[in-house]
């Protein structure tokens, strides 16, 4: 592994630093519907280097943490951490995240450039139980009772800000559920 400074975290390196962002909102399952969550967060994106698999695959790579509050009560509700990993050879993005409910997922997609009308770069990952590259681990207890079927991300960045919205798929209390969430922060 290197960090190097000249390693080259393509559309990744927007994201690098410490945000903040008083807009979120979260959608969450209960059993008799669903809850609205408004929230402040802080997402801290650190550059880690750059990462050699099987000598040819060449990684750069960023370490995130993410710290979600309840605005209600300031309570810590959502606790999460992975990394992002860019491959220039062929143009894919990768998401590797955890959560404390015992749910790993590893997302992925292509970058080709985009950006939107602003010039902001936008970052599109997804992944799905059935998917052969981009799944989802989860407990026996989190398969049985509150299985995440799909996880889709999509982080738009430029000029010190930073918006994202996630949809993750559940299958819970009996039902298919819509677990969203979105939020707009700017760079410390
Ligand atoms: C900002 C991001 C997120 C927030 C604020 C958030 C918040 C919540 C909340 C409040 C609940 C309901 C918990 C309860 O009723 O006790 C929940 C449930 C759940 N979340 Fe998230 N979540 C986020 C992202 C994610 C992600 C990325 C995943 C997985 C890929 C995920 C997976 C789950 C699962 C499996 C449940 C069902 C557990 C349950 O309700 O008992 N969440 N989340």
């Amino acid at each position: 592994m290197s960090n190097e400074p000249e390693v080259d975290y393509g559309p990744l390196a927007g994201l690098i630093g410490v945000w903040k962002g008083d807009k979120g909102l979260d959608v969450a399952p209960e059993p008799d519907g669903s809850e609205n969550n408004p929230y402040h967060e802080t997402i801290t994106f650190t550059a880690i280097g750059d990462v050699t698999n099987a000598e040819s695959q060449v990684l750069s790579v960023l370490h995130y943490r993410q710290i979600v509050q309840r605005k209600s009560d300031n309570d810590v509700f959502h606790d999460e951490t992975g990394y992002w990993m860019w491959d220039p050879r062929t143009g894919t993005i990768m998401h590797s995240l955890v959560i404390p409910r015992a749910v790993c997922v590893l997302a992925g997609g292509k970058y080709d450039g985009a950006k939107n009308e602003s010039g902001d770069v936008v970052l599109e990952v997804a992944a799905n139980v059935d998917d052969s590259d981009w799944k989802i681990i989860q407990s026996s207890f989190m398969q049985e009772n509150a299985r995440t079927t799909s996880f889709r991300h999509r982080i738009t960045v430029g000029n010190g800000k930073l918006s994202y919205s996630e949809t993750t798929m559940l299958d819970i209390y009996g039902k298919v559920f819509e677990h969203t969430d979105d939020n707009e922060l700017l760079l410390q």
